[in-house]
């Protein structure tokens, strides 16, 4: 059995430590030891974004991302959003705008345009699409997806 280390994170809000094997990745941590299982895994190759998870508020592949790299680091799932029973202004606006079928890329769509939008309120429709061109949606056809974000950063 392989030696294990303690990772110590600070997890939607919260001090968290966990016992993690030393190659273990944050996806694997957070769905199969953390019970947080928002957080979709799709191709794990770090192709897809269905993983995306907050990292000191920027959006990373957590399937590829080594769960003990996250040592000392806010995390953000999509677990973490929505604040005292209220919907983000983000997953709002996917359900307002039709963004959401089946689901599966929608935690990692949303975390990803809420980096988006922490760093850049008022992105054009051409930084929306930059910055969620490494997640992968099979259902909606993106333009829902990128009315949804362009709503939210008229209305900050
Ligand atoms: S599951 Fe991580 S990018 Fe696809
Ligand atoms: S809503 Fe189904 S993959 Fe995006």
């Amino acid at each position: 059995m392989a030696k294990t280390y303690q990772l110590k994170m600070n997890l939607n809000g919260q001090d968290v430590q966990v016992e993690v094997q030393p190659f273990a990745t944050l996806a694997h941590v957070l769905r199969e030891q953390l019970g947080l299982t928002g957080t979709k895994i799709g191709c794990e190759e770090g192709e897809c974004g269905a993983c995306t998870v907050l990292i000191d508020g920027q959006a990373v592949n957590s399937c590829i991302y080594p769960a003990l790299k996250a040592a000392g680091r806010r995390v953000l799932t999509i677990e973490g959003l929505a604040k005292n029973g209220e919907l983000h202004p983000v997953q709002r606006a996917f359900l307002e705008h039709g963004a959401v079928q089946c689901g599966y890329c929608t935690p990692g769509m949303v975390l990803a345009a809420v980096a988006l939008l922490g760093q850049n309120p008022h992105p054009t429709e051409e930084e929306i699409r930059r910055a969620i061109s490494g997640n992968l949606c099979r259902c909606t056809g993106y333009i829902q997806i990128i009315e949804a974000i362009k709503d939210v950063a008229s209305r900050a």
